[in-house]
């Protein structure tokens, strides 16, 4: 056997003999040449086998390898700049370890409940695998960002005895009879740690109990907190703009393949380096309230209901296309998909519609005093060309926790950061209430029992100092990275309302 290497390392064996271990991808032949997609887990190859008197049973066994069948190829690295990763190999032995046939997910096109329910092998597909890495990356910078300026890691409990956030999104467990909670946030307790270490951050899965099915919903998800102390809004806002920054600029400086491969265009990622918009919670409802946000709406509308045209002109054609006599069998294969794909682009188009009308009404009666819903996010995110921070929200749709502004005590001291292009809140976060008349009023406002939030009001008992901090969820931030629609994708097993297999 050769010398074992990865994909990804083959520019550093270019004319040497190796050995590649992998799945097959995908398999073409031309009688006398076998064309072998081999993905290893770092990348994509080529291995092309050459059919001769010596290696004919090698050769037949290799052409009737069904997808995802296991394998190893030796051959001579070859560079190829047309091939998918620069590289070819020119195989002279393939080793079948498993030969399987009938994978479940071919390179057609599937429907994305089927995909789901084969979420354990779909992530080995190209977009899927994609996403995970960018992911994994992410997570690393934001070790990496804490780390390198002092903060200190602080794993805070999963289980719970208090909300931390809203009490409607809580999971109860049965903790030897005794109900417990499955933690939303971790921030109360970096409160704790915070006057402990000054500096520190958690990082680790939350848990909501979402009765929404929305884009950007998970009931299982992962953040990042951290918590500084001697800290106001501003010092939190600063830290999360440099935060938000390095990021991005990292998985950015990591990925450009990755990204290329999710269709992302990078135009309004790189222009990051510019100062974020800063808006309050007043201006963010004028904004709503807008003719400039009204004819963009309209705009919308107009726009859903001539591609719906459009699309039933398309699935109509291509039905009686495929329907036709003499349309080849292939031909009618790719039209089925065709008018699958074009189906669901339709019932996208048609939710919109129906969905449209109720985000202007939505958006042109904003009250004051209401909570920013999901399609206000994607309005003010949409209008800007970067991410927007917006703050001093009233004190009623927000946490118990958060600092009452002192000039204006209608709202509080918090900031919620939305990404742009649509996609809305990542971060959420604020000044805590560090008065403890204050807090214990709050407390007494939203009727949470005081019993259980004693060891809390203690850090407004002894010491306490002005702080704060905010939590940055990894799925809706790794969303917008790669630009995809949901949330669900971007974690290896999501947890939905409607789904929790595999
Ligand atoms: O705004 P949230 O609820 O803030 C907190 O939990 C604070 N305790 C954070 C803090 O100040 N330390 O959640 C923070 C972020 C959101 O901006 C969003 O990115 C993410 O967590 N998030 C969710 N992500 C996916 N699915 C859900 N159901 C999410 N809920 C919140
Ligand atoms: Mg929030």
């Amino acid at each position: 056997m050769a010398m074992r290497t990865t994909i990804d390392r083959l520019s550093q064996h270019v004319g040497q003999t190796v050995t590649l271990a992998g799945w097959l991808y995908n398999r073409r032949s031309s009688g006398k040449l076998l064309f072998l997609l081999l993905r290893d887990g770092t990348g994509i190859c080529q291995c092309v086998l050459e059919r001769t008197a010596a290696n004919a049973a090698m050769f037949e066994a290799a052409e009737h390898l069904g997808q995802e069948s296991s394998l190893e190829v030796d051959g001579v690295v070859r560079a190829e700049p047309r091939a998918e990763g620069g590289h070819e190999l020119a195989a002279t032995a393939v080793r079948v370890l498993h030969a399987c046939q009938g994978y479940p997910i071919t390179l057609k096109e599937h429907g994305v409940d089927f995909l789901f329910q084969h979420r354990h092998l779909w992530l080995r597909s190209k977009r899927q695998w994609a996403i995970l890495r960018v992911r994994s990356t992410l997570v690393d910078a934001i070790r990496q960002f804490f780390n390198a300026r002092g903060f200190v890691l602080i794993d805070t409990p999963i289980l719970t005895p208090a909300a931390g956030e809203e009490a409607q999104t809580l999971f109860t467990v049965d903790y030897f009879g005794e109900p417990m909670y499955l933690a939303q946030t971790g921030q109360l307790y970096v409160e704790a740690a915070c006057m402990a270490h000054r500096k520190v951050y958690c990082f680790g899965p939350t848990f909501r109990a979402e009765k929404s099915k929305t884009r950007r919903h998970l009931t299982e998800f992962w953040m990042v907190e951290p918590e500084i102390a001697f800290a106001e809004l501003d010092d939190v806002i600063a830290l999360a703009e440099e935060f938000v920054r390095e990021i991005v600029q990292r998985v950015i400086a990591a990925h450009p393949a990755e990204l290329q491969l999710l269709g992302r265009d990078l135009t309004v990622l790189s222009r990051l380096d510019q100062p974020f918009y800063r808006i309050t919670y007043s201006e963010a409802a004028e904004i709503l309230r807008s003719d400039h946000v009204r004819k963009m709406l309209e705009g919308d509308l107009e726009r859903a209901r001539a591609q719906i045209e459009e699309l039933k002109t398309q699935i109509a054609e291509k039905e009686r296309e495929r329907t036709a006599s003499g349309t080849k069998k292939w031909k009618a294969e790719k039209l089925v998909q065709e008018i699958a794909q074009a189906r669901e682009e339709l019932a996208e188009r048609e939710e919109e519609v129906r969905n449209i009308p109720r985000h202007m009404e939505l958006a042109a009666n904003f009250q004051w005093g209401r909570d920013l819903g999901g399609s206000d996010e994607t309005i003010i995110a949409r209008l800007h060309d970067r991410p927007v921070f917006v703050t001093h929200y009233p004190r009623q749709v927000k946490a118990f926790y958060m600092k009452r502004n002192a000039a204006d005590p209608r709202v509080v001291n918090n900031v919620d950061l939305l990404a742009p292009e649509g996609y809305g809140e990542i971060i959420g976060g604020s000044q805590r209430e560090d008065d403890l008349d204050a807090l214990l009023e709050r407390i007494g406002e939203e009727s949470l029992p005081q019993a259980a939030y004693e060891w809390y009001l203690d850090l407004r008992r002894y010491g306490t100092v002005p702080h704060g901090g905010f939590g940055l969820g990894v799925e809706r931030t790794l969303a917008w990275l790669c630009g995809l629609k949901h949330v669900r994708e971007t974690i290896p097993f999501a947890r939905t309302l409607g789904r929790v297999y595999p």
